[in-house]
């Protein structure tokens, strides 16, 4: 044993001792373990077995029952240990700041191992997954089409730095399903596709400004780091030390789903602005909905200015429909960045969009943008696996059913239990917000109550559900959520309503 993991238990000692400790005594707190049949289909197909049989006794359903009316709390002592090292090594002991819960306190899960739609924590705790990596695992985690065309990318070759014919194809299926996107760029993440899109915007129409709306998030790059301050309205205050101002000044923020205060913008900075993105389904406020001709009005409005329309789709796309929100809602960008989906959790990013734009791109045009790992050969695999499983005929109808199942469940148990909550919810993204006004931009999100959402969180992570560790994230339901997942999910949310 190393010295670092000298203070830690034995992985096994621990989950012996926890199976021992919690086994609920009570019969009546034991649920009928979910049956391989009462999962999706599509889910249970791709399995061996041995994997179907394990199913049958998942380890969190052999310990306390989620619909006690109380539950101790979860022991994740392993987790607190690998925590306790990680703050010594990684800033606030994460590589990612809202995986540090800071959001709704306490420590964070570390986890093992993820199947389909349950994540197995290091301590041995089963939780039904609402996180998905953020948006990306709409199959669930390790779906075997995945993993196995992973694996036989891998044996490939990890990397070329050259072309190949996977990049292609995830080009023709991206443009095929996007008829605003003509021309792709692959890339490496969301951020990079945000940041280069803004370059080539800027580097087409020969402007500088960015307009952004408030509260939607685009990556962690310097011209999307700002919000509006009170004072100073729109004139761009960098929200991060070391976003210089310079930089900060170039965007502009205005209400989401306010189209006259978009429009006054561009009647006073018209000639300096290059572009409008818009999360065009708003996942990092919490999920918002947009009005109805909200997304056009944006498209419009950037024409008329000669502007572009950035609709930042790495939340969306490939997840609300096969052509994302310009899909669902019938309204194409001019450029459009996409992510998590479509590398099925792998790294990958794209932006695309008009020809004309597209073709300014370097070699083809002077606007530079380059990545030693664009188009990775693993990622790109990833990706096309997830796509081909998203197209078959039914994957989209089952996605809306299971999360409107989820979601009515979640309402009706908020109302027994007298709790106000507003639900917003598009297709499998839907956020709970602890207020009872509608929340549609974001100063009405941020009526909402952390201090519930914390409680809410918690009570539910100790009953085996885990949510996004934020009043304002998206949770996401995926195709390896089945009819287990949910009844597990609706008793577990019965009792935390309950227990506020
Ligand atoms: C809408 C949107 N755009 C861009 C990004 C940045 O993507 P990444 O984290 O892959 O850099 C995110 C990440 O959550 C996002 O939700």
């Amino acid at each position: 044993m190393t010295a670092r993991g000298k203070d830690l238990p034995d992985v096994g000692e621990i989950e012996e001792r926890h199976t021992n400790a919690r086994r609920c005594p009570d019969a009546q707190h034991r649920r009928r373990p979910p049956r391989p049949e009462a999962q999706s289909p599509f889910f249970w197909e791709k399995f061996p077995t041995k994997v179907r049989s394990a199913a049958r006794n998942p380890f969190h359903m052999r310990r306390c029952s989620p619909i006690a009316t109380t539950v101790a709390r979860m022991q994740r002592t392993i987790s607190q240990s690998l925590f306790a090292r990680a703050k010594e090594l990684l800033p606030g002991g994460v590589n990612s700041p809202v995986r540090a819960f800071r959001g709704v306190g306490g420590d964070p899960v570390f986890f093992k191992s993820g199947e389909g739609a349950w994540l197995t924590c290091v301590d041995g705790h089963r939780y039904v997954d609402y996180v998905g990596s953020w948006g990306p695992l709409i199959l669930g985690h390790a779906h075997p089409s995945i993993v196995e065309a992973v694996i036989a990318a891998t044996r490939n070759g990890t990397s070329f730095g050259a072309p190949h014919a996977a990049e292609v194809e995830i080009a023709e299926l991206i443009t095929q399903r996007y008829p605003s996107v003509e021309k792709v760029r692959l890339v490496s993440s969301g951020t990079e596709a945000t940041s280069a899109a803004c370059r080539l915007a800027r580097g087409f129409t020969g402007r500088e400004v960015i307009v952004k709306f408030e509260g939607c998030y685009h990556g962690a790059a310097d011209p999307f780091l700002v919000k509006a301050g009170s004072g100073v309205e729109t004139l761009g205050l960098p929200d991060s030390p070391g976003v210089p101002a310079a930089v900060a000044g170039l965007t502009l923020t205005a209400p989401f789903n306010d189209l006259p205060a978009l429009k006054a913008l561009f009647d006073a900075h018209g000639p300096k602005i290059a572009a409008v993105i818009v999360e065009p389904v708003v996942g990092n406020m919490g999920v918002l909905i947009p009005k109805a001709g909200f997304l056009q009005g944006i498209v419009d409005l950037c024409k008329e200015h000669g502007a572009l329309s950035i609709f930042d789709e790495v939340m969306t796309g490939f997840r609300l429909a096969k052509g994302g929100a310009q899909e669902l809602y019938g309204v194409h960008s001019d450029l459009t960045t996409m992510g998590k989906v479509i590398g099925g959790g792998l790294p990958v990013g794209a932006y695309g969009g008009r020809r004309d734009v597209m073709s300014k791109i370097a070699p083809e045009g002077p606007i530079y943008q380059a990545g030693t790992l664009s188009g990775n050969p693993l990622a790109v695999a990833g990706g096309m696996a997830c796509l081909k499983e998203l197209a078959k005929p039914d994957a989209y109808t089952r996605l809306e059913a299971t999360s409107k199942t989820l979601c009515d469940g979640i309402e009706a148990e908020a109302k027994a239990a007298g709790v106000p909550i507003t639900l917003n919810r598009v297709g499998s993204m839907w956020t709970v917000f602890f207020c009872a006004t509608p929340v549609f931009d974001y100063p009405s999100a941020k009526k909402a109550d952390t201090a519930r959402f914390g409680k809410f969180f918690h009570a539910l992570l100790d009953r085996g559900v885990y949510l996004p560790p934020s009043q304002f994230e998206a949770a996401f339901v995926s195709l390896a959520h089945g009819d287990a997942e949910i009844e597990h999910t609706l008793g577990a949310v019965k009792q935390a309503f309950r227990a506020l």
